[in-house]
């Protein structure tokens, strides 16, 4: 696990945005991972700023999760969030967004679904990850099983609490019930890159990266992916025991390889 400490998200973001550039360019039809939150929206920002001319056109991309029940043209469903903060910003057509179908009758025929939506693209090349406080990834939420698959989870109070920020602070309108993709399908994709802002993210990030693999901390199963980054500004990285390593194999390594 590659753990990149930077001095702001701007900063972080940017590193990211240049990954994910260099992958579309080097795989115009590559398939991102896209997470919702605050966490990644600086990255949006980012990709939408830039002047390298990557074109996202033939890219596909798949949401991590969605909400189950809102209503369809709800603002704060993860479909309208990507579309509004990312996709519809770039070119890459709302026909190339996939997100589990929160309205779905049939769930389990959903999440079979999407899982086989994932393969069928190729699988995910670059997964963005933001972490729960209680180490959450996707909305695997504590005792989720580390190889898990698409299905449909129940929010705890902490995360919807977190979360209400989105629903007029209103933790009552914050559904209970989510359809994620599993701890196991964000381990199958090729590459996953974990971010992070802020002291609130502090332990769970000690814990991913430090603590022992752990269904309690689902985030921790990223210590098993053969190509995880975990970048992360200062505050967020305060309860990182080996940070001074980290800082010393980052700065030591050749500016050509990326993350
Ligand atoms: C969002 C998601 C969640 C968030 C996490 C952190 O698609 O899957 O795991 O990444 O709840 O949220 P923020 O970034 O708002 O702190």
């Amino acid at each position: 696990m590659e753990v990149v400490i930077v001095a702001t998200p701007q900063v972080g973001a940017q590193l990211v945005a240049e990954s994910i550039e260099e992958l579309v360019r080097g795989k115009p039809g590559a398939v991102l991972g896209l997470a919702t939150g605050s966490t990644p929206l600086p990255v949006y920002d980012a990709l939408v700023a830039s002047q390298a001319g990557v074109s996202f056109a033939q890219c596909s991309a798949f949401a991590l999760d969605e909400y189950v029940g809102l209503a369809p043209d709800h603002p704060e469903s993860y479909r309208a969030v990507l579309r509004r903060e990312f996709t519809d910003r770039v070119n890459l057509s709302p026909d190339r967004l996939f997100t589990p179908d929160g309205w779905a009758e049939d769930v389990p025929a959903a999440c079979a679904d999407y899982e086989q939506r994932i393969q069928a693209a190729g699988g995910v090349d670059l997964q963005l990850l933001g972490v729960g406080t209680d180490g959450h990834i996707g909305f695997n939420e504590p005792t989720s099983s580390l190889s898990s698959v698409t299905r449909i989870k129940t929010l705890t109070d902490q995360t919807r609490r977190d979360n209400a920020r989105f629903f007029d602070d209103d933790v009552a309108l914050v559904p209970q019930h989510v359809l994620t993709q599993g701890v196991g399908t964000i381990l199958r994709a090729q590459h996953v890159v974990l971010l992070a802002w802020g002291a609130g993210k502090a332990p769970a990030v000690a814990a991913t990266v430090e603590g022992p693999i752990t269904l309690l901390v689902p985030s921790s199963a990223l210590q098993l992916h053969p190509h995880a980054t975990v970048v992360v500004d200062e505050e967020a990285a305060a309860q990182l025991q080996l940070a001074a390593y980290y800082r010393e194999v980052y700065a030591g390594k050749p500016s050509w390889q990326g993350l």
